[in-house]
């Protein structure tokens, strides 16, 4: 894809390079590009999409700054032990292909979701309620929002389009020495009372 798009250049004096969604969003060939192309002398810009994340944002009617949002591709969270907060939001990108390196046109298995469960469940309940995301790509039909219990996450149908939602489990408690630090500890106090 990168060599396709540089080649370009070398016979168009313009070249754009279109992609789904956020072209920088979970994409690693719109940035090299850019990075190469720019290497290379010429002029190269990134414009902002509507990635999946926004689509999810406004069909599940999360907005991030109410309890926050913690966002990790799914491998990547399970292969670094990422630190998240379970008083927050947590979306994982990619999850119907946990720890797959491969690229595949008719749809990926999905046997590395246990690990994934093992992992979560060190943090949330079995019984927590997760929720499988998949954004409409046809303006007439309606997204996927399947909830799904931790427990049962294995045996959900996950594609490369699924994105995984795990709502907070755990309230979150206003740090009081913070709110007083901040000169609104009043304004906190009668908005939790
Ligand atoms: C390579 S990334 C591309 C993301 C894209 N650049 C964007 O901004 O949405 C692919 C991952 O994005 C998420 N994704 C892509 N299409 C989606 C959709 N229709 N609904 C929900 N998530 C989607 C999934 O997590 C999927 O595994």
């Amino acid at each position: 894809m990168i060599c396709r798009v540089l080649d370009s250049l070398t016979t168009n004096d313009i070249v754009c390079f279109v992609l789904y969604g956020h072209p920088g969003v979970f994409v690693y060939p719109s940035h090299e590009v850019i990075r190469r192309a720019k290497l290379a002398g010429h002029d190269a810009q990134m414009l902002p999409g509507i990635s999946a994340e926004d689509c999810l944002f406004a069909d599940i009617g999360i907005d991030p700054a109410r309890l926050g949002c913690c966002t990790f591709e799914a491998t990547d969270f399970l292969l670094y032990g990422r630190v998240f907060d379970p008083r927050s939001y947590l979306i994982l990108w990619q999850v119907g292909l946990i720890g797959d390196i491969t690229f595949k046109l008719d749809g990926y298995d999905t046997p590395n979701v246990e690990p994934l469960v093992q992992r979560l469940s060190r943090s949330y309940p079995l019984d927590h309620d997760l929720i499988v995301y998949e954004a409409s790509q046809y303006a007439v039909c309606a997204p996927r929002v399947d909830h799904v219990s931790l427990q049962n996450l294995a045996s959900e149908k996950l594609t490369a389009i699924s994105t995984l939602v795990v709502p907070p489990a755990v309230r979150s408690e206003v740090d009081m020495e913070m709110a007083d630090l901040l000169g609104i500890k009043d304004f906190i106090t009668r908005k939790i009372s």
